[in-house]
C-alpha cells in the first residue's frame, strides 16, 4: 500500500529561494511530500512569481496592520486556507512575521523555521549582517520548530558556514543560503517522518 504523502504549506515574505529549494528536493524524490499551498503576506513577494511559475497554488494573504505578526483575523485567514488545502506542516521560507496563539496552536509542533545564523545567536533580521559586525568566524544556518518567540523553538539542524576577511553582507548571506538550501529539505523530511522527539527546549533528532 502506497504512504499518503504529507501535505506542506510554504510561508514566505521575500525572493523564495528556499521554497524553490524545497521544491526541486520534491521533484527529485529527496523529500517525500506534496507542497499544497505557498502564501505571501507581501503581494508583489518574489516567491509568489516563482512558485506560480512551477503551478504551485500560491496566494497572497492580507496580514493585517501589524508590521511584525499576524493579527487575529489576518491569523484565522492564515490557518483557514492552510487547513483547506489539507496542510499538515508549515515551513516558513522567509516569512518575516511572528506566528503565536491559534497558529501554533493549531500546527502544534508542526511550523518549522530556518534562520540565516547559528542560533542562539543573532536572532531577528539581518542575522548575516549581524555576524559580520560582531566579528564571529563562523556563522551559519538553523532549522528550528516555531515558538511564540522570535527565533527561540527548539533547534533541529544546524550548519556552519566560515566568515571569511573579505566577505560583504551579500557574499556572506549568499554562502549561508547554499547551506540554507542544502540543510532544508533533509530537516523538514526529518520532521514530516516523525523522527524527532521534543522534550521541553530540546529536540532531539537522529544522528546527522
Ligand atoms: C533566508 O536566508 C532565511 O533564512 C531568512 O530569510 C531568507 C529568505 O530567503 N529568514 C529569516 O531571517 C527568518 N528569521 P529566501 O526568500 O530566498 O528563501
Amino acid at each position: 500500500m502506497t504512504r499518503k504523502r504529507p501535505k506542506i504549506g510554504i510561508l514566505g515574505s521575500g525572493k523564495g529561494s528556499n521554497m524553490v529549494a524545497l521544491h526541486q528536493a520534491l521533484q527529485s524524490g529527496q523529500l517525500d511530500a506534496e507542497l499544497a499551498l505557498v502564501i505571501s503576506d507581501v503581494e508583489n513577494a518574489g516567491i509568489l512569481d516563482r512558485a506560480r511559475s512551477s503551478k504551485i497554488p500560491a496566494i497572497f494573504l492580507d496580514p493585517g496592520p501589524f508590521r511584525t505578526k499576524l493579527d487575529e483575523a489576518a491569523e484565522t485567514r492564515y490557518v483557514d486556507a492552510l487547513i483547506s488545502a489539507g496542510v499538515e506542516w508549515v515551513v516558513l521560507a522567509g516569512f518575516m512575521r511572528i506566528l503565536k496563539g491559534r497558529f501554533l496552536k493549531t500546527f502544534h509542533h508542526r511550523v518549522i523555521n530556518i534562520h540565516p545564523s547559528l542560533l542562539p545567536s543573532f536572532p531577528g533580521l539581518e542575522a548575516w549582517k549581524q555576524a559580520l559586525e560582531y566579528g564571529v568566524k563562523y556563522t551559519g544556518c538553523t532549522v528550528h520548530l516555531v515558538d511564540q518567540g522570535i527565533d527561540t523553538g527548539p533547534i533541529l539542524w544546524q550548519e556552519t558556514v566560515p566568515v571569511l576577511n573579505e566577505d560583504t553582507p551579500d557574499s556572506l548571506h549568499a554562502r549561508i543560503q547554499e547551506a540554507e538550501h542544502r540543510i532544508y529539505p533533509q530537516a523538514v523530511q526529518c520532521a514530516i517522518d516523525g523522527r524527532l522527539t521534543v522534550r521541553g527546549r530540546l529536540c532531539l533528532t537522529p544522528t546527522l
